[in-house]
């Protein structure tokens, strides 16, 4: 089997989870998809953009799928993910060498689901079940961890009830839902045992996580410290979060928890007050920044990163200003901008006042650059510093190991391999392209 992923974190950990089932299937995986006799695209809806590519990759694959016909080789196609559960049925009108639709809420089904799409007339599955998916997904064996790296995610949150009027995910995933504290555990669990020690836990909303925990509900805080108490955790991490849901308690767990990486990404959007009250995020910058500083108060050294939207409609010059004076008052570690996209279904669509394309793509420009400054500034700064990092890859030389600080850059230092998996004191030497030079000080674990 081939598996290849777009788009969002969520869809790198599900990919992973459905390898596991077709795994426990009697599928292996396959280095070239030109040999898989099952293909499974896991897509992403999140721009338009993306989900056209997702066609073009169909059309692709529809002629692999003949020579390998011609070969007297059956092949399987399946597209899960969001594309998948905002078009349905539609996906095989447009592309009938499609044999399986499958919605993200439904991959514990992928056994029977295959059963059927092999006899080759097109299934969709896009319900939201009543039972938990989670319970029904095999766990990965240690060799498929181990194959995986030192680095894992852990999805303890999925789904969306905000509404931002630009988005489609509370469609694609459907309503908010946190899995229990004891399974999330148990999963990390299974994770460090075989080799895993950076955790990143992940939600389209994860700081809106509320599972059950032992003593009634769990917060995100309860939960990153219990993960913390798991033998062989040396990082933990945390992403998506929305700045509404900041508590208290999350800003502490900055200041208490050490394996916790002082680095947040947090998404504005925006940094005009009526674009992110057209938006539906229901805060303004004042409370975005407000955030920031409560957070740099309990965690001095933290670092932010965020996402950004230029030409959302009614977008004027004064607004898109009010974006930049908001990085340049926050300083990003890195950051990520888009231009706005029209996504069927979503209240944004609809409003007349869009944006010319030309005008997006200039302002797309503009922040760009101030956030590419941004980052080269955050990570000149780091010269010179100490940071623990996980080395989990040969580096291009011998002798030279890849790892990365608590901030996300990448760093190479020469290293024994012995060191690969432990937490290692780097002195920061200097910058290259697109990582940095480290010396190793000391073995940290
Ligand atoms: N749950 C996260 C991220 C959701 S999607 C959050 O609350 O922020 C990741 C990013 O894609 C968003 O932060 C947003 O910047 C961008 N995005 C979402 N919908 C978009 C659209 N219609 N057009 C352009 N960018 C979009
Ligand atoms: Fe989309 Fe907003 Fe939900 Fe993030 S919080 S997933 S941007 S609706
Ligand atoms: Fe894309 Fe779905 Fe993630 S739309 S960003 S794959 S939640």
């Amino acid at each position: 089997m081939f598996v290849k992923s777009f788009g969002c974190q969520m869809n790198v950990y599900d990919s992973q989870r459905m390898a596991d089932v077709a795994g426990g299937q009697g599928y292996t995986e396959t280095a070239e998809i030109a040999d898989a006799d099952l293909i499974v695209l896991n897509t992403c809806h999140i721009r338009e953009r993306a989900s056209e590519k997702i066609y073009s990759e169909l059309g692709k694959i529809r002629e692999l799928k003949q020579e390998r016909a011609a070969l007297g080789l059956e092949t399987t196609l399946v597209v899960a993910g969001c594309v998948a559960q905002a078009e349905g049925r539609e996906m095989l009108r447009r592309q009938p060498a499609v044999d399986l639709v499958v919605g993200p809420q439904n991959y514990h089904r992928l056994p029977d689901l295959l059963r059927e799409a092999r006899k080759g007339y097109g299934i969709v599955d896009t319900e939201f079940p009543l039972e938990d998916k989670f319970d029904h997904l095999p766990v990965a064996t240690p060799e498929a961890t181990r194959a995986r790296g030192v680095s894992a995610f852990v999805t303890v949150q999925e789904g969306c009830d905000k509404f931002c009027s630009f988005c489609v995910v509370p469609y694609t995933r459907g309503a908010e839902f946190s899995r229990p504290v004891a399974k999330i555990l148990a999963e990390i669990e299974s994770l460090t045992r075989a080799g895993a020690r950076e955790i990143t836990l992940i939600g389209q909303n994860v700081n809106a996580y509320h599972g059950e925990g032992e003593n009634g509900a769990a917060n995100l805080a309860d939960l990153l410290a219990a993960a913390a108490r798991v033998p062989g955790v040396l990082r933990l991490r945390y992403s998506t979060s929305h700045p509404n849901d900041m508590s208290d308690d999350l800003i502490r767990a900055h200041a208490e928890i050490e394996a916790l990486a002082p680095y947040l990404h947090l998404p504005v959007q925006s940094g005009s007050d009526r674009i992110l009250a057209a938006m539906n995020r229901r805060h303004d910058v004042g409370a975005y920044l407000d955030v920031i500083a409560r957070a740099r108060r309990a965690r001095p050294d933290i670092a932010f990163s965020s996402d950004f939207i230029v030409g959302f409609p009614g977008e004027t010059d004064a607004d898109f200003e009010a974006t930049l004076a908001l990085v340049r008052e926050v300083e990003f570690s890195s950051a990520f901008a888009f231009k706005y996209s029209s996504r069927p279904g979503t209240p944004a669509a609809d409003v007349k006042e869009q944006v010319p394309a030309a005008v997006k793509a200039e302002r797309l420009l503009m922040l760009q650059q101030l956030l590419e400054t941004q980052r080269q500034a955050f990570n000149l700064a780091t010269v010179g510093k100490r940071f623990g990092v996980i080395f989990d890859k040969a580096g291009r030389h011998a002798g030279q190991l890849i790892g990365r600080t608590p901030y996300m850059q990448s760093v190479h230092a020469e290293a024994d391999v012995s060191r690969m998996g432990a937490l290692t004191e780097v002195e920061i030497l200097g910058l290259k392209p697109n990582s940095l030079s480290g010396r190793v000080v000391a073995r940290l674990s």
